[in-house]
Parts: C-alpha cells; structure tokens; sequence
C-alpha cells in the first residue's frame, strides 16, 4: 500500500530510488513520483500510471547529479490516480516535498483551518494537507525537525513519511505510525523505504523503526528520535540473510508463476529444524519453541485478512480434528469491531498475515493484546509489525513474495497451521504417536510430490484456462478442509483475471446460488477422495441437472462423471489440500496470462494493505 524510499548518499540518487521503486511496486502502481534536491532547489517529477511512465518523463529530463532524493508509488486511498495527486507532494511556499503512506484521519480538520490561513491546495489528497502542515509549524518552530514532528503529533491515523527541505539538500526526514518503514544502514549512504527489497543491493544493515519514531538521515550519519519528545533511540541494526536472488523472476514468466513453482522449496524449508526423529529414522514429534513458554490455549481465535484468512479456515479444520481445540476464525476488518467480543483469558489469538503490516489485522491484535489474551502471529516478513507486537511469532520463511496475488504465502501458512495442530496435538495428548508419525511423514514426502507433479497440473490449468477462457461466471464448490480452497481458488480467479467468481460451500449451493447456474456459468469443484466425496458428488449432478457444465478437481480412481475431469496425485486429507491449492492457482494464473491480463500487479490492489 505505497511504497517509499529515501536515499542520502554518494551515488546518483534518482537512479538509485527509481530502480528501489520498481521492488516496491508491488505495494501499489496507479502513479509514481520522485523528488531530488538540485543546486537550483527541489525538483519533483511524477506521472500517472506505472513506473514506466515516471522513467519517459525522468528520460526527458537533465536528472543533476544529485545524491539525495526520495520516490514513491501510490495506491490511491484520497483523490483519483491521477498526477495532481502522485507524491511528492510539495509545500505551498516550494521549500518542502512528501511522500506518505497511509492516511490521516483528520486531515479534512486541518485542510479547513490552512485554507483558513490562506494555504492553497492542488490536489485531493492528505499528504499535501500534511506538507503544508509541516510548513505552516516551520514558521514558528527553532528547527524543521521541530516543525515535523509538531505537524506529526497533530495528524491522527497511520503514515510512513519523508520529508526532503530546500534547505537541507543532503538529507532526508522520515517517521513511521502503524505504516511499515526501515531505515537501511550503508557506508556513505543511507536509506528509509516501505520495504526491504527497495535498497537491499547496497545494503543488508536494517533497523526495524518503531511507531512514533523519527530518522533524520545523511550520507554519513543518522540519529533516530521519539516523536514525543525528540529524545534519542538506541537501536543495533540487523543482518539481512536473504538476497536479490530471491526477489527476482529466475526465468519465469511472472514472479506468481516462480512463487507457485517455489512450494516445494517453501514446504522443504518450512519443515527445516521443525522435525525432530529422536535418534530414529522417522520424525516423530514437532519443535515449535516459540511455543513452548505459552499455555495450550483453551481456545483459538484466528484473525487475518484476504488469502491469509482462507488459511485460517483451511487450519481450523487441522487443529479441531488434530489437537482438540475450538477454534473460531473471522475476518479482521470484522473481528477488530465486533462490540460484544468475548475473548477468555486462556484464549489465545492467532493473527496470519504474509506481510505483518495488514492493518485490519494488526489492529485485530492490538484488540487482543489490550484485552490480556495471549498473541501469536504467523508472519512471512522478518520484523514486520505484527511480528514484533504478538507475544510470539512463527515465521513461515517463505522467502520475499512479490507477485501481488499471494501464493506461496498460502502454502507456508498451511504448513505451520499443520505443524501447531501436531505440535498442540503432542502437548495435549490429543493424538495418537503412531498418528502423529504418519502426519509429519506425509508432510515429509510433499516436496517431491509437488516438484514431480508441477509441471502436469501447469499444463491441464493452460489447456483448461483456454477452454473457459469465455466465461462471464465462475462458481468454485468444495466441502470440509476443500471449502476454504474452493474460497481461495475464486479469489485468486477474481483478483487476477476480473471473472466474476463466488467460492461457496457445496452444500449450501442448492440454498439460493443454484438460481445462476445454466451452460454458460462453469462450476470448478473440489472432489478429492475424502470423505465427504460422496456428499460433493451429489452436488455436483446437481449442477448438471440445470446444465451447469463442471470441471472436477479429483484423484484417480474415483467415480465421477463431468465435463473436465482434473486428476492430481492422492493425499490424505486435509494435507491433500497442499496439491489443490497449486491446481486451483496455476489455473487463475493461466486464465488471466490468457486474457492478457497483468498477472503480477493486478489492477486496483495492493499487496500490503496499510489503510483500514
Ligand atoms: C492484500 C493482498 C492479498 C492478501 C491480503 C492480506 O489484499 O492483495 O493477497 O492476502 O492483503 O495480506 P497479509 O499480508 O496480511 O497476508
């Protein structure tokens, strides 16, 4: 949700922050912006669209050779994409330029009392509100910094920002609140950004920025400050451990492509240090020692958003049936305002988020936190927000997901929900060894299972894409553990390719959604060999009795009659779900690579969702 990168340093900086931009474009791509500081004072560049427009317009352009300078690229949350409301965003008096992520809750409140004051502004948005905020302290304030941070206390809601002065034109200040922002620490150069990909070739030296923290930065130094009261913060940087490598395509077509074909690797990873054979062959027991000094919870509630809460739904299955424990899951945006929440003082919640930025859901944990539950958080992104506010945190070491639509992030949650419910299954007693061995076995022999069974299901979802390429209308059917797959499989189809597609429990079908189907409204269905296939199949002859035509996601062997019979290796159930998952996203991806879609950064998301 915008992305932003700062730079002070010794190298030509608008290169340096155009090329961080595009690794953060993932955050948001409707317009972009940079801005520079010159001999001859702050110059600001910015354009509609993706990057690429921004690049002709700096190709047109003598860029000096300036070594301080910032970006950004927006994901509209005020005003339209347009120019008039890309960032940087400049004061009224031209000395300052912004760029934010986020947004400020008041500042319809304090746009009236500058207009009041006679301040002018061009855009829609709440960054030239906030900018001219700034400006406006600066009149009365002993120093810029001074004038920042009063401007920042004044504004309500979240932001990253960074601030670039006429007057200072070798340095950057930057402020985080509920809005992800790293300082990158570089010799003879330093950096701010949304993310750790934007400056991670010329620097793996990070410091997590804390909410109500200020950076003020040049080439050769920097000082982090509270906003309260500007006293100063010591923080050690962190070694970064993975490198561009992982965040580049390595031959795919689309990053989502590569990240699909990576969960064999996620799965392999994942399951690193987590298996413990005590001195045999087999594995019999799961480490988990983030959660050794927590209580068994007397019940889970998981809270997450998008893709994240599908992996909720597809884990609660796991931990009832494995671990015994009542497990409730909700959306974020719904849990974080539900008035009569009970939440018990052994409950414990489970926030799932690949970024650990997702608002909704950081603040579901803040709920819990205020409240006295004890916090768990299933994070991708080391440091991330919620990882550092949940009690515990288990990272799922998926490695940097860029595709917008989220794939292997699924994957990796699914695997950890997996290793919990075996891991709580052991403290509880609630399962049997042997049982428990045949688990972690099955969990074991994925990867291979995956890697060899890849590249079939990537050529049936290009042929079967090009069938249904036509379809206005997708239903997508499952039951049990395959309900929460068949929810993914239709967002994934939605996000990426615009079809229209409602994911719903086959056994509700009949009560109302039924009324859509006729030949040209296909139904994807999950029909894997468990035991609710009987039940799904019924579902299914009951789409082709109103001549629905069905494509079936099934194992070998099973009766089923339909117009696409999609068979995929046998699993039990639900770790089946870990060779479904893949089928239903290399289907959305070749529909929508079909349709000429842009796979990696679908239109009007974002892959971090910082706003409410
Ligand atoms: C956005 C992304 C989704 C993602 C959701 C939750 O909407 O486009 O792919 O599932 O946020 O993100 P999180 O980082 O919390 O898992």
């Amino acid at each position: 949700m915008c992305g932003i990168i700062g730079y002070a340093g010794h190298r030509p900086a608008v290169p340096v922050v155009v090329e961080g931009l595009r690794r953060l474009e993932y955050r948001g791509y409707d317009s972009a912006g940079v801005a520079f500081a010159g001999h001859d004072g702050l110059h600001v560049l910015r354009a509609k669209g993706k990057l690429a427009a921004l690049e002709e317009r700096l190709a047109g352009e003598v860029i000096t050779t300036a070594t301080c300078a910032m970006g950004h690229t927006r994901w509209a949350t005020h005003g339209v994409p347009a120019e008039r409301n890309a960032h940087p965003h400049t004061s009224n008096d031209g000395r300052l330029a912004l760029v934010h992520n986020g947004i400020i809750e008041n500042y319809q409140e304090i746009k009236s009392r500058l207009t009041a004051a006679g301040y002018v502004f061009h855009s829609e948005t709440d960054t030239e509100v906030l900018v001219n905020l700034i400006a406006e302290k600066r009149k009365t304030a002993p120093s810029l910094l001074e004038a920042f941070a009063a401007a920042l206390r004044e504004a309500h809601g979240a932001y990253a920002v960074c601030l670039m002065d006429t007057d200072a034109p070798g340095s950057i200040l930057a402020a985080r609140m509920s809005a992800p922002l790293l300082f990158g620490l570089g010799t003879g150069e330093n950096f701010v950004a949304s993310d750790i990909p934007a400056f991670l070739p010329y620097t793996r030296q990070v410091i997590f920025l804390e909410d109500g923290e200020i950076v003020r930065a040049t080439a050769n130094g920097y000082e982090i400050l509270r906003l309260a009261d500007l006293s100063p913060v010591q923080r050690e940087a962190q070694t970064i451990q993975w490198d561009m490598q992982a965040a580049q395509k390595g031959g795919y077509r689309h990053f989502m492509l590569k990240e699909i074909f990576e969960q064999p690797r996620v799965i392999t990873d994942g399951l690193a240090g987590r298996l413990d054979n005590a001195g045999g062959q087999q594995a019999c027991s799961v480490l988990l020692p983030e959660l050794d000094d927590l209580p068994v919870p007397e019940r889970l509630h998981i809270v997450a958003c998008g893709t994240s809460y599908h992996s909720g739904l597809w884990g609660r299955h796991l931990l009832e049936e494995w671990a015994g424990l009542p497990v409730q899951v909700e959306i974020a945006s719904e849990f974080r305002y539900r008035e009569g929440l009970a939440l018990g003082q052994k409950d414990m919640v489970l926030v799932i988020s690949q970024s650990g930025e997702t608002a909704d859901t950081l603040a579901a944990l803040r709920i819990a936190r205020e409240r006295g539950v004890q916090t768990l958080g299933l994070c991708n992104v080391v440091g991330s927000s919620i990882a550092r506010e949940a009690s515990a945190v288990i990272y799922t070491q998926a490695g940097p997901e860029i595709s917008v639509a989220s794939t292997k992030a699924m994957c990796s949650q699914m695997l950890m929900l997996a290793l919990m419910a075996l891991y709580w299954a052991q403290r509880r007693g609630s399962m049997d060894s042997q049982a428990r061995q045949a688990r972690l076995s099955q969990l074991e022999s994925l990867p291979a299972l995956l890697d060899a069974a890849l590249p079939d299901m990537h050529a049936t979802a290009r042929q079967l894409a090009r069938k249904y390429a036509q379809a206005d209308s997708f239903f997508y059917l499952g039951r049990g553990h395959c309900f929460p797959l068949a929810l993914e499989g239709a967002l994934k189809l939605k996000e990426l390719s615009y079809i229209h597609a409602e994911g719903y429990a086959a056994g509700e079908m009949k009560h109302g959604p039924i009324a859509l189907i006729d030949p040209d409204f296909p139904t994807f269905t999950l029909a894997l060999d468990d035991t609710l296939f009987p039940k799904v199949r019924s579902n299914i002859v009951e789409v082709q009795a109103r001549q629905g035509k069905v494509i079936a996601l099934s194992n070998p062997g099973m009766d089923l009659s339909v117009d696409d019979l999609w068979l995929v290796p046998p699993l039990p159930a639900p770790l089946a779900g870990f060779v479904a998952l893949p089928a239903l996203q290399l289907f959305s991806y070749e529909m929508a690579d079909y349709l000429g879609k842009d796979v990696d950064q679908p239109r009007n998301l974002a892959k971090s969702v910082t706003v409410e």
